[in-house]
């Protein structure tokens, strides 16, 4: 049985003060008994307040992207390690925006996935094919390669999440329907079983992201590979991410 997994992805939003509101609601409403593992993946500049924030809490801190080198002239880069000692459990690496924003490839992502690994912190690796994709008919074809490309058996997989987020799903209000949630996942998970084995396989969460929302949240989680959430919007508001928490910790029962 897999312990549900659902992350906040705050994306560029919240001043510290904003943060510190939004995290005092969280800790209010959020039970701590909750069959849940619960992390908010905030901007660089939060990692640090928001690491105190969560002292004490079930909630676990994440960073958004990193360097894949541990230190040197990369200006404006943060590296695995300081995102580490700032707090983080976790890191998101290769989400859609950074592959569409700012050119992230398989070459990068792949560097950044391992440096991530290996300073300490557990990635959660995304992975999603555009609305021109899917109607080509290359959903498939396009997550095989995001993985391919990527993992590899060297990596360990007890520490790697994988968040299926389609990109025409993403702030557009539009979700995949839980068929064809599902199907992706199950699609990733016979390509995680190829690249780790099966047993290594069935132990990996697969999240799915991409405008979920407390309304559609229980038929998504309902989804027997469907093991969590990459939620966007819905985590800027402290009712709706315990809400999306509830709903996969009854999913999960
Ligand atoms: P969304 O974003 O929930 O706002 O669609 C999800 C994501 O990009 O991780």
């Amino acid at each position: 049985m897999r312990r549900p997994f659902v992350a906040g992805n705050w994306k560029m939003n919240n001043t510290l003060t904003e943060a510190r509101a939004l995290m005092r609601e969280l800790r209010e409403q959020l039970s701590p008994q909750a069959a849940v593992d619960v992390a908010v993946c905030t901007p660089h500049t939060l990692l640090y307040p928001m690491g105190r924030e969560i002292d004490g809490t079930a909630i676990a801190l994440g960073a958004q992207n990193c360097h894949f080198e541990p230190s040197g002239a990369f200006t404006g880069e943060v590296s695995p390690r300081m995102i580490k000692e700032a707090g983080c459990t976790y890191v998101i690496v290769g989400h859609s925006e950074r592959r569409q924003h700012f050119a992230e490839g398989g070459e990068i992502l792949k560097r950044k996935v391992e440096a991530a690994l290996q300073a300490g912190l557990d990635v959660i690796y995304c992975i999603g094919e555009t609305l021109e994709q899917r109607q080509q008919g290359e959903t498939e074809a396009v997550l095989d390669r995001q993985m391919a490309e990527v993992l590899h058996g060297g990596l360990d997989a007890g520490r790697l999440t994988v968040a299926y987020e389609p990109v025409w799903a993403i702030g557009t209000g539009v979700t995949a329907t839980a068929e064809q949630a599902q199907a992706s996942h199950e699609f990733v998970r016979s390509k995680l079983a190829s690249i780790f084995g099966a047993s290594g396989a069935a132990k990996m969460r697969i999240q799915y992201g991409g405008s979920v929302k407390p309304g559609n949240a229980a038929e998504l989680m309902a989804c027997p590979d469907v093991d969590g959430a990459l939620v966007g919007g819905a985590s800027l508001v402290a009712g709706d991410f315990v809400a999306i928490i509830a709903a996969a910790a009854a999913a999960s029962r």
